[in-house]
């Protein structure tokens, strides 16, 4: 598959590893233009690109966003067209870790914000509920037992796709509902959010349930 990664920091990077490892094209992008990125897609293999924002949408089967909260909008909004685009939201409403970082949305739930700036993609929240340092070992060729990635999203061949992509590096997608419902439960007010661990596909859904439950 060829993955577009928009944000090529902590995490377009350690996706950008596990999907080239796996097999599949990858093209990141950032702020600062191809030319910043060089060195990196150099390191990282034949099977990795930089691009501009624009063209790595047009070049890509399916778009992470990596972005940090503050700069997605306008990270997309370069891009006029995002009809049927299969977007992965990867981004939390948070400037740094840790309670002082949360950004205020008020009761808006974060996937669904971003799901407007990309208007005609099918939005997939995943990889957003786990720092990297519990993620990506989880993950790859080592990946084990304790594999399970949330997704959400409205479109059932937008999820269908993200979970052979998750998958094809040594995970399970766990399906949490919509990108209203389960996109508040994996964001960073959700009951999903935050854990320090990462869970088998078994116990992701009975927290998922729990949650469900609580509602
Ligand atoms: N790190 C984690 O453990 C973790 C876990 C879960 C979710 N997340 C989420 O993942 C997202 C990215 O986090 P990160 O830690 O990877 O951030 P980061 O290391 O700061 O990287 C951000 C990347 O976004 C790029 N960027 C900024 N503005 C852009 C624009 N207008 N167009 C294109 N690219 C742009 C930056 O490029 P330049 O450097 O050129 O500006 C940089 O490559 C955040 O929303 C975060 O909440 C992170």
């Amino acid at each position: 598959m060829k993955v577009a990664i928009i944000g090529s920091g902590r995490m377009g990077q350690a996706l950008g590893t596990l999907f080239l490892e796996a097999g599949h094209e990858v093209m990141l992008t950032n702020s600062r233009g191809p030319e910043s990125l060089s060195d990196l897609v150099a390191a990282l293999g034949p099977n990795c690109h930089a691009g501009a924002v624009t063209a790595a949408v047009t070049w890509g089967d399916v778009v992470f966003l990596a972005t940090p909260w503050g700069k997605t909008a306008e990270a997309v909004s370069v891009v006029d067209d995002w009809t049927d685009t299969v977007v992965v939201d990867t981004t939390n409403n948070r400037s740094k870790p840790g309670p002082d970082g949360l950004i205020d949305i008020g009761d808006t739930v974060s996937s669904v914000l971003v799901a407007g700036y990309v208007p005609g993609a099918h939005v997939v929240k995943a990889f957003n509920s786990t720092p990297l340092p519990f993620l990506v070992p989880a993950l790859g060729a080592n990946a084990g037992a304790n594999n399970a990635v949330y997704i959400a999203g409205d479109d059932p061949a937008a999820k269908s796709l993200v979970a052979d992509l998750i998958a094809s590096i040594g995970g399970e997608a766990v399906d949490t509902g919509s990108l209203a419902i389960g996109g508040w439960m994996q964001g960073m007010s959700g009951p999903l959010a935050g854990t320090l661990e990462m869970l088998t596909p078994d116990e992701a859904r009975s927290r998922v349930e729990a949650a469900r439950a609580a509602l």
